[in-house]
């Protein structure tokens, strides 16, 4: 089918690379000239694996082509995805101008019927307002449909979220578009739920909601694990195996952190609070996230005493692993935290570097993993990358002017660690 992106950042450019790669014809379109040339001449604005080698042969292979114009994306396309910023408003509300600033330059280049599809993450009733701008700013004889259709891919793991989703959500206000969203989505194999758009916009929040809920109550457990000498990671997969459960965003840690959860927690508060219910529970869950912070930065304070001039080597800094986002990143806070306590930092990240270079001054930014803990006082891990697993223990532990580490987020064995002659502080555990 004839697809159109409005808006290549982590959800749009993967997206239509996916869609391109199962055969659709795709158009992405972003107003920012300098990516679009980017694109152009083979570039990747972000770090995302797979994603590079599937944009280059789509585009090689003809079904994948960019433009900074929506009317372009509009006239080569039956259907409309529209996968722009849904940023927070300082009160934790949805800024949503993005969204009605092209559902208004869509309307305008319509010429005949068009779906237009919403991708990005959005308050229930967003969809009765898009469709009800398009009608306002488009000819009065094009005919359209809005359609809800939310996105659940992990950063990081975009490509294969993409590829083999759990579910697809499919709001509709009538029939009309449900067989050609269907055809969409047909090569990726995945059940197919057909719904209304305010449930198909309440699935996205509540979804991303009880993930974040998950991570907090597991964050909570990890407490009463200190208290009493147990082990979070033993009781996480103990709970995991109940079916009902699953093991999966039961990692204690850090806390949870990225583009989405904490936005998307406060923004559903904030959605609960004007449809007049009062969301106690998930004020809990952002409570609970924000105190792991504290916990761990007092964990560290309390074993190293006065922070002031001591040095740090910090391994992590994107949100999570295999991402080089650092939007609202709990590695980023806790060296910002560090460094107000009078601390110097190390730090490496694999892929984030660059981009933490942008929020993260005065700091020592070191190329290789190995090398970070030379001259340092204490290693923190704060990313939960898998490659950090094969760092050179022996090496840091000489290097260290004292061997001890804070994981933030439990990736070594605390048993073989005490046998190697660290002193080692996790979560949980
Ligand atoms: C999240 C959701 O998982 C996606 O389904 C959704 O599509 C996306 O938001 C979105 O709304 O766009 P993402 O933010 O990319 O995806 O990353 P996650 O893998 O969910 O991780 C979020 C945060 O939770 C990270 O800081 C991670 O370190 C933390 N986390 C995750 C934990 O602390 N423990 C866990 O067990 C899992």
């Amino acid at each position: 089918m004839r697809l159109s992106i409005i808006g290549t950042g982590y959800v749009g450019l993967t997206t239509g690379a996916c869609f391109a790669e199962v055969g659709h014809h795709v158009v992405c379109v972003d107003n920012d000239e300098a990516k679009v040339r980017l694109l152009r001449a083979g570039g990747i604005p972000i770090y995302e694996p797979g994603l590079e080698e599937l944009v280059h042969a789509n585009v090689a292979a003809g079904r994948l082509e960019f433009t900074d114009s929506i009317a372009e994306g509009v006239e080569k396309s039956d259907v409309v995805f529209i996968a722009v910023p849904t940023p927070p408003n300082p009160d934790g509300s949805v800024d949503l101008s993005f969204i009605e600033k092209v559902a208004r330059e869509i309307a305008g280049a319509m010429t005949s019927y068009k779906i237009v599809v919403d991708k990005s993450t959005v308050p229930v009733k967003t969809g009765e307002k898009v469709a009800e701008t398009i009608k306002r700013y488009c000819r009065a004889a094009v005919e359209f449909d809005v359609v809800s259709n939310p996105e659940f891919l992990r950063e990081g793991f975009a490509v294969q979220d993409l590829m083999k989703p759990d579910r697809i959500v499919i709001g509709v206000r009538s029939q009309r578009p449900v067989a050609a969203m269907k055809e969409i989505y047909a090569p990726f194999n995945a059940p197919i739920i057909v719904t209304d758009i305010n449930s198909a916009e309440l699935i996205k929040h509540a979804s991303n909601s009880f993930l974040a809920l998950k991570i907090s109550y597991i964050n909570a457990i990890s407490i009463l694990c200190e208290a009493t000498g147990a082990n979070v990671v033993e009781v996480a997969n103990g709970m995991g195996m109940d079916s009902r459960i699953g093991r999966r965003f039961l990692d204690a840690g850090l806390g949870f952190g990225g583009s989405c959860f904490p936005k998307d927690l406060s923004a559903f508060i904030k959605i609960a609070e004007q449809l007049g219910y009062d969301f106690r529970l998930l004020k809990e869950v952002q409570r609970i996230n924000a105190e792991q912070m504290d916990r761990f930065v007092k964990k560290i304070s309390d074993t190293l005493w006065v922070l002031k001039d001591k040095t740090l080597g910090v391994l992590g800094l994107a949100f999570k692993q295999n991402t080089d986002d650092v939007r609202n990143s709990p590695a980023i806070e806790l060296c910002q935290r560090l460094l107000r306590e009078g601390a110097k930092l190390r730090v490496h990240d694999p892929k984030a570097m660059e981009k933490a270079k942008a929020v993260l001054q005065g700091v020592t930014y070191v190329e290789d993993m190995n090398a970070v803990a030379e001259g340092c006082d204490a290693l923190v891990i704060a990313t939960e990358w898998e490659q950090f697993k094969q760092l050179d223990l022996e090496r840091a532990r000489r290097a260290l002017t004292h061997p001890i580490m804070f994981d933030g987020r439990n990736l070594f064995d605390p048993a073989e660690m005490e046998r190697a002659g660290w002193i080692y502080k996790s979560v949980g555990r």
